[in-house]
């Protein structure tokens, strides 16, 4: 385990394994990560701990890999294939917290609450103005959500709630009865840049969406528009956001993902027009909890030699790797 859980987490799997925790209250460096997995048959890892090649090949026992984690673009899931080394994530149980989580974003940057905020603690708020603050109306406005899989279906329902107009785009379309019910019309890329007024990224990240959303595509969109990124750090290229909000090309930016985490570039701490966050998406007690339980769910299953419910890599099963004794 790199990362240490809550406590109640934890208790079944000290009662079946013998386990090592991280308690350093922070990751462990590379080198030191690759150390003490080489002894170990299975990990229990954050989206922040980097499975590669060189660390499977340290580690000739390991036969699972669970990441605390719906993304996976921490796992190089052909490495682990390759070496008949599963690999498994947490999908569905942080879809709603996760879409909690953009709204707020995208409520708080049209809002402008963090800069109103600032204001009033730093004493600066001499009474009610007509022009204070003026923020977005979020209601009757168009959202665009690039990825319509769970936790954008979960964010296209909030927008009902708001009697937004809701566009998507998807690879794939998604069944009619689906998009009518969640009131969603599918566009092309262009066209949901071209008239949405808040777009949210919902798409998981892979090397194809790498800058997704640049220059070009920031020039593309609804002058005055806001984005908000709730899903991975490299879908945005985060310096050409800080150009476009410092020229107000587009009007606000609710973040909760960045490139390179978790350093951020210098240039958002200067600007007002962007509502930061330290990758909290699913971060309430209740849904850490239910991600630390199917993480466990898939160790104690592959540990056991069953197919673990959220098995990333099924092709590497029929080659998986098999208990080897302890020298
Ligand atoms: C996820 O589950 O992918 C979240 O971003 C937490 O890392």
């Amino acid at each position: 385990m790199s990362r240490p859980p809550f406590d109640e987490a934890m208790i079944p799997l000290r009662r079946l394994f013998n386990v090592e925790e991280n308690q350093t209250g922070g990751a462990w460096s590379v080198q030191e990560f690759r150390r003490r997995a080489a002894d170990k048959d299975g990990l229990l890892i954050s989206g922040a701990d980097r499975i590669d090649g060189p660390l499977l090949d340290a580690a000739p026992r390991l036969r699972v890999v669970c990441n605390v984690a719906v993304g996976y673009n921490n796992i190089d899931l052909d490495a682990c294939t390759a070496r008949g080394v599963l690999a498994t994530n947490t999908p569905g149980v942080l879809d709603e917290t996760t879409a909690d989580l953009t709204w707020a974003l995208l409520m708080a940057a049209a809002r402008r609450l963090p800069a109103a905020e600032r204001f009033l603690r730093a004493g600066q708020w001499q009474g009610w103005k007509g022009d204070a603050f003026l923020g977005m109306d979020v209601h009757h406005a168009t959202l665009g959500i690039i990825g319509l899989g769970r936790i954008g279906q979960a964010v296209a329902r909030r927008a009902r709630g708001f009697s937004m107009k809701v566009l998507y785009h998807n690879r794939h379309r998604l069944p009619r009865p689906v998009e009518q019910e969640l009131g969603a019309t599918h566009v092309t890329f262009a066209r949901l840049l071209r008239e949405s007024d808040f777009i949210s990224l919902n798409l998981p990240y892979s090397r194809a969406a790498h800058h997704l959303i640049g220059a070009k595509e920031i020039a593309r969109m609804k002058p005055g528009a806001v984005l908000v990124n709730a899903a991975r750090g490299g879908l945005v290229d985060d310096a050409a956001l800080i150009a476009a909000l410092r020229s107000r090309r587009i009007a606000a930016a609710g973040l909760d993902v960045f490139e390179n985490e978790p350093e951020l570039n210098p240039g958002f701490l200067e600007l007002d027009n962007v509502v930061l966050a330290p990758h909290i998406g699913s971060a309430t007690r209740a849904t850490r909890l239910a991600m630390f339980q199917l993480a466990q769910k898939n160790l104690v299953a592959a540990l056991a030699g069953k197919r673990p419910p959220s098995l990333l890599n099924p092709e590497a099963w029929a080659n998986r790797r098999q208990i080897r004794p302890k020298n």
